[in-house]
């Protein structure tokens, strides 16, 4: 059966449509079959940052009983399946909400995994995608707003009965201005699962709307979300020599100029 697995904060901005798409990428690189739902309604992101902002079916269709929320799954080039939300202004979300836990469970089995990108905050959008998962990954980044907010998200999730995995730490710049990951484990509670660097390559991704799975696959970032994707299946990832080293020093090694 598939398991529901939303992916939210607290604080606006801190990667979660990014990890999304990045963790989907990679457990399908994994060969786990994935699909991403923006269950961002009045801000939806997904389709923004793939660059198909206007696909016929959207998940607001499925709410408003028009068509099946099968109907409004897509497959994207960088070969992500996608359930994107409508750009168009919500007149009414609350309403359209409501219907979350109706057609959410429509997608039961719909591959091993379903994975929900959640709105910021705490609001009612927030608390519907919360509410529809099995568990929930919690995205946060080094710094004492975020992790508040990641607090109260945890807290609130737990209250709808929803699991929470774990915390993936995005924007890491390994510097003495952050939250080291032992303090973010210990404000939380929950393990660190992830740890994403800072890494201009997921901005470039941005810029030519695709996974930076997709676009760099060897950058710093991408490695960062197939160890993630790597131990949520239960496994170690190894890093090939390139993503480890670089492009460069391996060529120098091959033509002997270095060990
Ligand atoms: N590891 C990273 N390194 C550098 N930039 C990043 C990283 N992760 C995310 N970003 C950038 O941060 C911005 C916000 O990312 P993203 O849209 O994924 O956040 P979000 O939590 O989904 O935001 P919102 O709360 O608005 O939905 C984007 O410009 C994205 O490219
Ligand atoms: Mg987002």
């Amino acid at each position: 059966m598939t398991r529901f697995v939303v992916i939210a904060s607290g604080k606006g901005g801190v990667g979660k449509t990014t990890t999304t798409l990045n963790l989907a990428s990679a457990l399908q690189n994994f060969g786990r079959e994935a699909i991403v739902l923006d269950a961002n309604i009045t801000t939806p992101n997904i389709c923004l940052h793939l660059g198909t902002p206007s696909l016929p079916v959207t998940l607001q269709d499925a709410l408003r009983g028009k068509k099946h929320i099968k109907d409004a799954v897509y497959l994207h080039p960088s070969g992500l399946k996608i359930i994107p939300s409508s750009i168009s202004l919500e007149e009414n979300p609350d309403e359209l909400l409501e219907n979350l836990k109706h057609v959410v469970p429509e997608l039961k089995d719909s591959g091993e995994v379903v994975l929900i990108d959640a709105a910021a905050g705490l609001g009612s959008e927030a608390v519907h995608a919360l509410r529809v998962a099995h568990d929930a990954i919690i995205v946060s980044s080094p710094d004492i707003p975020s992790v508040t907010d990641a607090l109260k998200t945890i807290k609130r999730a737990e209250k709808e009965g929803t699991k929470v995995l774990g915390v993936v730490v995005t924007k890491v710049r390994n510097d003495n201005l952050e939250l080291s990951i032992t303090n973010i484990e210990t404000i939380l509670e929950k393990p660190v699962i992830g740890i994403i660097p800072y890494d201009q390559s997921i901005r470039k991704s941005l810029h030519l709307k695709n996974p930076v799975l997709y676009t760099h696959p060897e950058s710093r970032a991408s490695v960062a979300y197939k160890k993630l994707a790597a131990n949520l299946i239960g496994q170690r990832y190894v890093e090939s020599f390139i993503e480890r080293e670089g492009l460069f020093n391996y060529v120098l090694k091959k033509l002997g100029f270095r060990r």
